[in-house]
Order: C-alpha cells, then sequence, then structure tokens
C-alpha cells in the first residue's frame, strides 16, 4: 500500500524524500491505489518548463465524477455528500446524499446536453452558494464540457470580459442571491453582462430569491422545470487525464484576467490527496470550508477534493455577520463541524466582536482548524487557536494559488508542529527554491528570497486560456526552468517557510487578489481623471486596503473632492466589483516618477502606510519635489 495517509513526522519525511528522489513513481502509486480509471496511463510525466508543458498521466481515461460520485454509490449511498447551510438559519439545512447528488448531476448533465452543451464547450457558472452551483460544476464535467465560474460578486462588465474570453455559449445563474440581509439581482447583472456578449446562446435560471426578473425570449430559461423533465442517469464522458476541467480567472498585474486551465487527471489526484493528508479527513467527519466555490479554494477543497474522498462537505449561501457575529460557531455546533477552513479576513473580523460570539457555542467538534488566501499574522493565528480551536485543534496555515490547484506548503495536522505565521514544510512532493536577485537559490536555513517551485506536481494549471505565451512570461521567464509564485518567502532555522507577501503589482484585499494595473485603467475613464496609481496599505480587517493617488484633468479641478471620490469608487464597482474599492483616494497634483517615467510606487506605498521615516534616495526622481506635497497632504 501507498503512504496515502500520513500518521506522524518521521512518516513525512520519508514519504517526502521518496516523493522527491522519484516522483513519477510515487505518483503513479498514489493514483493507481486509490481512483477509478477507465485506462491506466502510458507514461506518468513528461515536463518541460521552458515551453512551459507539462503532462501528468498520458492518456490516461477518467471521468471525475465517477470518481467524486458514482466509486461511493455502493458503499456510501446514503451518506451526505453535500450538506447545504442556507443564509437564513431559519431555513432548513439540506442533506444531499450521494445517491441525490448523482441524480441531480445526470439530471443537470442531461438538461446541458439538451441545450446543445458538448465535450470542449465552455460553459460559465454565475450563481450564489447554493446546492445548484456545486452540481453545474459537476454536470459540466460529466459531459466534458469546460467550467468558467465567476464569482457572484463581480460586476457586469468583468462578468462579460470573463464569458468573451472563454467564448461560453451557455451560462447558468439564478434569479438573484441572498447575502445576510441583503438579496442581490444576479439576473440583472448578467442581462447587462450579455449585452455585451453574443456568443452566449442560452442562459438557464435557478430560482432562489423569487425576485421579479425578465427573461429574454429564445434565450433564458428556467432550470426547475428542465430538471423536473430531465432524465436522471447520465453516461459519463471518457476523458483523457490532460483534457481540460475547467477555467479559473486570477487577476494579474497587467492586463485582463488570466483564464487559468486546470485539467482532469493530476488535479483529481492531488487534490484528493492533500485533502486527506492536510485536514486529516476520516471517515464520518463534517467538513466545513467556509470560501465561496467562485474561488479556486473553493472548486479544490469544497467540491473535488473532499467528494473524492467521500466527504461530507458542508457549503455555507450565507455570510459570518448575519444574523449576528456568532453565524459560524453556530453552524459548527449545529453540524458538529470536524474540520473548519476559513480566511484571515475572517478572523480577523470576527475577533473584533464580543467574545461571547464564541463562548455561547460547543466547539468541541473541531478537530483542525485551516487558514488560506493571504498571510495569516500572529495575533490573529492566537486568537483562532485559543477561542475557536481552545489550543485543542491544530491550525493548518496553507499557502498556495488559483495556479497552483492544490495546497503546496501547510503542515500536516497532529503530524507537522506548528508556528504561528509559518505555513511550515512542502507538501509531498512539492520541491520549493528561494532565488535571489541575480536569479540563484538561495540555499541552506535562515535565508529569504522569491519563492520557486523547481519540478512540476499533479496540479499545476497547464496554460492560460488562449494565451499561453502569457503563461509562459508570467510564471516560466524570470527563473529558468522553474515556476515563479509572485510571492517572496523566507525559510527558517529549521527549514519552515514563512510566505512574507506578493512581489508583484498584485496586492490582497480580504483574502481577493486584485491587480493595480486593472484597477487604474478604470480609474482612468473617468472623464475627470488624468493619471492614478494604486498602492495597498495595512488593514486591520482586510489585511491590505487600496489607497488611490489621483491627478485630475483641469477641468476636474474645480468639483467636489467628495463627490469624485464617490464617483471614482462607483466606477470601479461598476467595472470590476465592490471588492476593488478604494479606501482612500487622494488628489495630487503629480506622481513620483523615475528618469525613465516609470511610477515609484515604493515611495507611495510607504507614504500610504505611514512609514516615511526612512523612502529612501529620492533625489534621482524626475520630479523629487513632489514627494514632500504627497507626503503633506497624506490621508
Ligand atoms: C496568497 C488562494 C500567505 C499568496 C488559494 C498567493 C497566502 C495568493 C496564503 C494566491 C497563505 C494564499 N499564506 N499567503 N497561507 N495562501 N496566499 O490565487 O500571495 O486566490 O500567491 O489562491 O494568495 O491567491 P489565490
Amino acid at each position: 500500500m501507498s503512504n496515502y495517509h500520513i500518521k506522524h513526522l518521521e512518516e513525512y519525511f520519508q514519504v517526502y524524500r521518496k516523493s522527491v528522489r522519484n516522483p513519477e513513481a510515487f505518483w503513479e502509486e498514489i493514483a493507481e491505489e486509490h481512483f477509478l480509471w477507465r485506462k491506466k496511463w502510458d507514461n506518468v510525466l513528461s515536463w518541460d518548463f521552458s515551453k512551459p508543458e507539462v503532462k501528468w498521466f498520458e492518456n490516461a481515461k477518467l471521468n471525475i465524477t465517477e470518481n467524486c460520485i458514482d466509486r461511493h454509490l455502493t458503499t456510501r449511498g446514503e451518506k451526505t455528500a453535500i450538506l447545504f447551510e442556507p443564509n437564513n438559519p431559519n431555513e432548513e439545512a439540506q442533506h444531499i446524499s450521494y445517491y441525490e447528488l448523482h441524480k441531480r448531476v445526470c439530471k443537470m448533465a442531461n438538461v446541458l446536453k439538451e441545450n446543445g452543451v458538448k465535450k470542449g464547450d465552455r460553459v460559465c457558472i454565475y450563481l450564489p452558494m447554493i446546492p445548484e452551483l456545486a452540481v453545474s460544476l459537476l454536470a459540466c464535467a460529466r459531459i466534458g464540457a469546460i467550467h468558467s465560474v465567476v464569482f457572484a460578486g463581480f460586476s457586469s462588465n468583468a462578468l462579460a470580459t470573463r464569458i468573451n474570453d472563454s467564448d461560453c455559449k451557455l451560462v447558468i445563474t439564478s434569479d438573484g442571491s441572498f447575502r445576510g440581509k441583503k438579496s442581490i439581482d444576479l439576473k440583472g447583472i448578467v442581462d447587462v453582462a450579455l449585452n455585451d456578449c453574443p456568443g452566449v446562446k442560452t442562459v438557464l435560471v435557478a430560482k432562489r430569491t423569487n425576485a421579479e426578473i425578465t427573461m429574454v425570449e429564445g434565450r433564458d430559461k428556467w432550470l426547475q422545470p428542465l430538471l423536473d423533465e430531465a432524465y436522471g442517469d447520465c453516461v459519463a464522458e471518457i476523458m483523457d487525464a490532460e483534457d481540460p476541467l475547467f477555467i479559473l480567472y486570477t487577476s494579474g498585474s497587467t492586463g485582463t484576467p488570466k483564464g487559468m486551465v486546470h485539467t482532469t487527471g493530476g488535479y483529481m489526484v492531488y487534490t484528493a490527496y492533500t485533502f486527506k493528508n492536510i485536514f486529516q479527513y476520516k471517515e464520518n467527519d463534517i467538513y466545513w470550508c467556509t470560501a465561496d466555490i467562485g474561488w479556486i479554494t473553493g472548486h479544490s477543497y469544497i467540491v473535488y477534493g473532499p467528494l473524492a474522498n467521500g466527504a461530507t462537505t458542508v457549503m455555507f449561501e450565507g455570510v459570518p455577520s448575519y444574523p449576528d457575529f456568532g453565524r459560524f460557531w453556530e453552524v459548527v455546533e449545529k453540524h458538529k463541524v470536524t474540520q473548519f477552513y476559513t480566511a484571515p479576513t475572517a478572523i480577523r473580523a470576527l475577533a473584533k466582536e464580543n467574545m461571547d460570539f464564541v463562548e455561547n457555542h460547543d466547539l468541541s467538534s473541531l478537530k483542525v482548524l485551516g487558514s488560506v488566501g493571504e498571510p495569516i499574522n500572529e495575533e490573529a493565528w492566537h486568537w483562532y487557536n485559543n477561542n475557536v480551536g481552545k489550543n485543542n485543534s491544530p491550525i493548518v496555515d496553507t499557502w498556495w494559488q488559483t495556479e497552483t490547484g492544490g495546497i503546496m506548503i501547510s503542515p500536516i495536522p497532529y503530524v507537522t508542529p506548528t508556528t504561528p505565521t509559518y505555513a511550515t514544510l512542502p507538501f509531498i512532493g512539492i520541491q520549493p527554491a528561494l532565488m535571489d536577485e541575480n536569479g540563484q537559490e538561495v540555499k541552506g536555513n535562515q535565508v529569504e528570497g522569491r519563492l520557486c517551485i523547481k519540478y512540476p506536481w499533479p496540479s499545476i494549471a497547464r496554460t492560460i486560456w488562449g494565451n499561453h505565451e502569457r503563461y509562459r512570461d508570467t510564471y516560466f521567464s524570470a527563473y529558468k526552468d522553474k515556476y515563479f509564485t509572485g510571492d517572496g518567502a523566507l525559510r527558517d532555522g529549521v527549514g519552515y517557510y514563512r510566505i512574507t507577501g506578493r512581489v508583484d503589482d498584485v496586492i490582497i484585499v480580504s483574502g481577493h487578489n486584485l491587480g493595480t494595473a486593472p484597477i487604474e485603467d478604470t480609474i482612468n475613464e473617468h472623464p475627470a481623471v488624468a493619471e492614478s496609481a494604486i498602492v495597498g496599505f495595512p488593514h486591520d480587517v482586510k489585511g491590505n486596503a487600496l489607497y488611490g493617488y489621483v491627478i485630475l484633468k483641469e477641468f476636474g479641478e474645480t468639483r467636489d473632492r467628495d463627490n469624485l471620490r464617490n464617483e471614482i469608487n462607483q466606477q470601479i464597482t461598476e467595472h470590476i466589483g465592490p471588492i476593488a474599492k478604494l479606501d482612500k483616494i487622494q488628489f495630487v497634483t503629480g506622481l513620483p516618477k523615475t528618469r525613465s517615467g516609470k511610477i515609484m510606487r515604493r515611495i507611495l506605498r510607504k507614504i500610504a502606510s505611514n512609514d516615511t521615516g526612512n523612502l529612501g534616495d529620492i533625489s534621482t526622481l524626475l520630479n523629487p519635489e513632489i514627494v514632500k506635497e504627497i507626503m503633506d497632504n497624506s490621508l
């Protein structure tokens, strides 16, 4: 038997060594023993980071939904696969068994087919956290269609860009969504987006809020009647291990969002194996990840990883503050959650509230706590550990990315001793490297550098949809034969990694990656704006918040500043979404620039962070005098 489930530190080191010495043999054993293949591979791995090209389990055939659903039917058919907890605590939770999930996925798959969706077609999913969302992903996978989920907090503009980039022909959405006290008109957002998406022929609409919406004749169809009519079984399409499973967009530091493409076989093996170990998953556990399925965390660790292990995975529709700040803990108590996986921004927000919200609930079911999305600060780590885990549930600080598909650096709970703010050790099969400014690897411990990965792992993204060159330039050109993550990290005396944050122009706000350039482009479209620059500054709940420096055109000079600020944020909300709004907007007459015209963001970051003690050498700037003006008026 392979070491599918690692139970102590010695074993981790032993398996890690094995996985690094002979990765092909290691992953072959894992793949062979724990998954259902219609045909085995001819070759485990071929790769070349200079192209870049990576192929895992070449020519193997499978369907991921047979692994996530069908194979559990004989052993766990009655077991809850998806436990849906609605936004409103008074609405009953739904326990969707593996049988029921199979039926729902097959019906949805048949509806997609009847609406002309074929293997390889792209389907855009723009849904709130309701069971139809998970079912839609799986239904696409069932028939070999490529899903592209767009987080339902994105604006119509952002949605249209994503639909067009991957040429989706069908959209699945709902009449609306509930978020705390609010209900949001999702269908209205889709309608506006589709004015710019001629390729979309069909929109399937799930009913959730019963809002009055307009249905466009010939294009829009209510989903439920179609599901009612559909046949409850659907033969799974046989896919190649390297066929695309999904596209998921992530912000780049420049340009349009990048449609990261994940393929089937390697993604399945890696998400399942990491889920099992990093959450020490055992049969009958109740696992809850609070992320939205619109992000990679939801794809890998709400849907595919847990279901591939036959787990019960909680899907939560609501927000941590509704009906009050005890909601997370109420749900943990109600469903006896054993693993709880959330983001530092949520922990910080809850830590500010009254302790009664935590203490009034029985959290004794918890065994493992997880954190993801941004560095977790020491204070938040201790609050989580003391008050939620009662010093009794190890915290797994999991570092990974949309591009990596699965968790890359993380403790294994009850195996790896944890240290606050450290993601600790590379997971099995992961070979990190820290690089210095000259492109050399920094060896040894007590060192810092830019974080790269030296060797492919099964769930690495294979390309950017429609733009392989951008994929190479972004990830494989900075360091020869290495995948560059865009993050900085340090390695301490015992070899533990601590992620220090992005080293490019991506800013993580409340766990969401935001590129500065697209936000600046949006601001610059405002008629009164001449130029702008965005930087991040520390924020005690969001981790980082956005600070914008804006130069106005002459006619803008006389306008009311607060009105302008509102208009700029409104424009950002419409073009990108409310998550990209600026906390502070300072109007300036110039921006510090180098002689070659590049904005010196380093200086702007320091001013925004109130850290002006050492601005470094500014004498080489084109316009050094502007620095004082900006400092004197900083917000
Ligand atoms: C950051 C989320 C520190 C990092 C799964 C990465 C983290 C980016 C951690 C990817 C962590 C994620 N500690 N930083 N535990 N987890 N990050 O694509 O900067 O939404 O590059 O994937 O989030 O964000 P993404």
